[in-house]
């Protein structure tokens, strides 16, 4: 099913599910067999437990090989170890752990997700996926299952995934996937501490050619597989716990300059102005016109690219987030100004062609207006669409924890998009990937109000407990 028939429907279960969702009850006679002691009580003890280390009083924050980096990820071996796994931590930093299963040279299933945080940020992201991982592991190790997993399985605690502290993203899942530049090694924080230094100061000695060392034989990789809270409002809208990612949206980030002729705001007339500000403004608007209704803006001929509008109508968001102005006085007609547009959709080929359009329509109001516009394109990166049958996996164990959970029949667990960028987009060169989503109160991420229901906890562990059970 294509992506926009899967966002439709979650669209319609809105309708059908609004009141449902506060109904929906996990059945208090349905534990047994559902470890809520050590998938639930215990989870949702470590995820208070691993909040609470943070580089900062009063709020959470961790950076890449910071202090409390460190000991989060001694407590992450601990919990490991505790699971009955194997653990070292790599040269990147990040912590593993590892179950040989019944054939250690059979292809190994990863399961990860980041123990790095933004700043005040929730105690969710990344923590988690990594905590729940732990835990359905530790399910098998005390139900004497451990053993007999058909293939290796090793759960990754990644080292830096936010890019805080050095602006670049993905330095422990790009290291692994082998896509990590040996410049990245080079790249400075605020004080001048480079990823080098930084791993030094902590005892890991990485040289430019071991780099290339910590990536991993695709050969010996089976797939990826990585839950996440949502980070965006779909599921709870819907009243699901949990959601499987159709993908993950690529992005262009641009800076737009509008350049003017600066002057005083009292003595020239409206007629003869060339402001900079009312352009802006109304690139603004037009950009956010196009990416409400890009079928108004864009015509395609032929049958594939009707489908990319539909993804388009579905996933495309733009964004203007910043914007600047020179020389920034109440008294004074700007003589130039600069925003940035975040531009996200699901389809790699429907992203450029909005751009297109986009840059299209921008240098023809900038003409009519008399400024002049340039448009520089920042960043890339290519949409990541998840393996269609490690989705399908991860939707049937989903679909069988609600089930064991609750009870009952469910609707079918909800396909969505991911907006937002995660270790699986760079695990994504080295093998197969597939993600599965957890409901967040409120949509809400990166702030201390980031919420996860326990039973939520419980949930999606269930359903790693449930898709790891299928590879016995
Ligand atoms: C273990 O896995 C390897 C690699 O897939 C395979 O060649 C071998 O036959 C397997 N051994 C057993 C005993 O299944
Ligand atoms: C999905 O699984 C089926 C059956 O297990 C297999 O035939 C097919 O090749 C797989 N597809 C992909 C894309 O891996
Ligand atoms: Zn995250």
């Amino acid at each position: 099913m294509a992506i926009s028939s899967f966002i439709l429907f979650c669209y319609l279960l809105i309708s059908l599910l609004s009141h449902a969702a506060s109904s929906y009850m996990y059945s208090e006679d349905r534990r047994d067999g559902l470890f809520p002691e050590i998938l639930r009580e215990e989870a949702v003890t470590r995820l208070n437990e691993l909040g609470k280390v943070s580089d900062a009083h009063g709020y959470l924050e961790r950076t890449f090989m910071s202090p409390a980096s460190v000991r989060a990820g001694d407590l992450i071996r601990q919990w490991m170890e505790d699971a009955g796994l194997r653990t070292w931590v790599d040269q990147m930093g990040n912590v593993h752990g590892r179950v040989e299963g019944v054939n250690a040279s059979a292809q190994a299933l990863l399961i990860g997700s980041h123990l790095d945080t933004v700043v005040d940020a929730g105690i969710f992201d990344g923590s988690l996926g990594i905590i729940t991982a732990i835990s359905a592991l530790k399910v098998l190790k005390s139900t004497g299952k451990l053993g007999k997993l058909k293939r290796p399985v090793e759960v990754i605690a990644f080292s830096d995934e936010e890019g805080v502290r050095f602006q670049s993203t993905f330095l422990g899942s790009a290291a692994v996937a082998g896509v990590l530049p040996v410049s990245a090694l080079q790249i400075s924080d605020k004080s001048g501490v480079t990823v080098q230094d930084a791993l030094k100061e902590n005892s890991i000695d990485i040289a430019e050619q071991s780099l290339s060392q910590l990536k991993y034989d695709p050969a010996s990789v089976w797939g990826y597989i990585e839950v996440h809270i949502e980070q965006g409002p779909v599921l709870e809208w819907v009243g699901f716990p949990l959601g499987v990612v159709q993908g993950i949206a690529g992005q262009t980030r641009l800076k737009v300059t509008v350049r003017g002729s600066q002057g005083h705001a009292g003595t020239v007339p409206m007629s003869m102005r060339q402001d900079p500000m009312a352009a802006a403004a109304e690139l603004i608007v037009l950009l956010e016109r196009l990416c409400k209704h890009p079928k108004d803006f864009l015509s395609f001929n032929g049958h594939s690219d009707g489908s990319i509008l539909e993804s388009l109508s579905t996933s495309l968001v733009c964004t203007v987030g910043e914007i600047s102005t020179w020389p920034s006085a109440s008294n004074v007609i700007p003589g130039q100004v600069t925003f940035t547009v975040d531009l996200r959709a699901i389809d790699d080929e429907g992203r450029e062609s909005v751009l297109y359009e986009l840059s299209n329509q921008m240098y023809q109001r900038c003409e009519k207006r008399s400024v002049s516009c340039s448009l520089e394109r920042k960043h890339d990166a290519d949409a990541v669409i998840c393996d269609s049958n490690l989705s399908s996996q991860l939707k049937s164990a989903s679909y069988a924890a609600l089930k064991r959970m609750t009870g009952e029949t469910q609707h079918e667990v909800p396909v969505i998009m991911s907006g937002a960028g995660h270790d699986a987009m760079a695990m994504s060169h080295l093998t197969k990937v597939g993600m599965l989503f957890v409901r967040c109160r409120g949509g809400i991420s990166h702030s201390p109000a980031e919420h996860v229901l326990d039973d939520d906890v419980w949930a999606a562990g269930v359903a790693v407990l449930t898709f790891l059970e299928t590879h016995m």
